[in-house]
């Protein structure tokens, strides 16, 4: 089965066409992320106006690289929530009218759950029940994934993203958007011992996060050497400060394995390119002999190939939208496709 999916929940413009699942046929992705720049993140209003202009092209795009038509595409899907209600409501429409002109059914797509089958494509023997820790620019959550379309989110952050506070730590450090890239990079050549940074410690649900007692450390340390005249070091701030966050996510995120009897684990979203947080999940894992899986760097980011991935389980357990589908900009992971 070839589904046709489209993604355009932030500043990325996407589609791409996936078979059963598991195999991209096509990604396209046309990233704004120049124009955003400017202004140190994304401009929501911006981000609409390219989608607009970008969607027609980039489905075309997809389906010429694909080297087939609607008439060899079996099924539409879109992701619909979470998101930016602008940006989504593009894909959403644009979606629906191809649905009704074509006659081809239209599946909505979580775009937390596409983050996680961003890793069907790459490892194809994965399959569910795992326990997944989805760390990205809006959203830090461990997910347990009992099947492709059933999940409960058991620990989530109480205030900021794992990819905010790396993207805010790294602007105050004059690093440009998105910054968790750069901070990754300048971080290889730091060393994380050179400044003691807060680990939160929260009461209540014992896997929850928080990142912005971290995010104000980091923050008071650099405008206070830059306070004092100091040269900024950059690569030590940015070892002891990755350190901070991927100590924090991963203490909840193998604690939680550990409590629920996970020996499958799972990385997903932007954060999930950090390559120390890959590396450490990984000796994390092999010291306890469990599996680990997180997705190529290509597929790190939003694409829509994940989306075209998760559409085919949630076409098979039968959520499929109408014409009434709506974009949303908060909605839980647990919620079934319709909307
Ligand atoms: O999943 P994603 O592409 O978009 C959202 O759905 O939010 O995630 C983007 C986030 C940004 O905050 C970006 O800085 C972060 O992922 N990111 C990283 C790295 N690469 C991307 N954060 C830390 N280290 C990286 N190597
Ligand atoms: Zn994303």
């Amino acid at each position: 089965m070839k589904i046709l999916s489209i993604e355009s929940s932030c500043d990325e413009t996407a589609a791409a066409v996936v078979e059963n699942g598991r195999k991209i046929i096509s990604s396209v992705v046309a990233t704004q992320v120049e124009e955003h720049k400017l202004y140190g993140g994304v401009v929501p209003e911006i981000a609409s106006r390219r989608h607009c202009e970008s969607i027609n092209g980039v489905v075309k795009e997809a389906l010429a690289q694909a080297e087939t038509d609607l008439s060899g595409i079996d099924a539409l899907a879109v992701t619909y929530a979470p998101g930016l209600i602008g940006a989504l409501l593009v894909g959403v429409n644009f979606a629906k009218g191809l649905s009704l002109a074509s006659g081809l059914p239209l599946i909505p797509v979580h775009h937390l759950r596409g983050h996680i089958a961003s890793n069907y494509l790459e490892h194809t023997e994965l399959e569910p029940p795992f326990l997944c820790l989805v760390v990205s620019g809006g959203h830090s959550h461990i997910v347990e994934v009992t099947d492709y379309t059933c999940m409960r989110v058991i620990g989530k952050t109480r205030d900021d993203a794992a990819g905010e506070a790396f993207d805010k730590a790294a602007r105050t450090m004059g690093m440009p958007y998105p910054g968790g890239i750069h901070l990754d990079k300048a971080a290889q050549s730091g060393d994380p011992e050179a400044f003691r940074l807060p680990r939160p410690k929260l009461s209540g649900n014992m896997y929850d996060f928080s990142f912005s007692g971290l995010k104000t450390a980091v923050i008071n340390l650099i405008h206070n050497a830059q306070q004092r005249g100091e040269q900024l070091p950059v690569n030590d701030i940015s070892a002891a400060f990755r350190k901070a966050v991927v100590d924090s996510l991963l203490t909840n995120f193998i604690a939680a394995a550990e409590q629920l009897g996970y020996d499958k684990l799972v990385l997903a979203g932007g954060v999930s390119a950090n390559s120390l947080l890959r590396e450490r999940t990984l000796e994390e894992c092999n010291k306890r002999g469990w599996k680990c899986f997180y997705p190529p760097l290509s597929l790190c980011g939003d694409n829509a190939a994940m989306i075209g991935s998760q559409a085919y389980y949630e076409y098979l357990a039968g959520n499929l939208a109408d014409m009434k589908l709506n974009a949303a900009a908060t909605m839980d992971i647990a919620t079934l496709g319709k909307k």
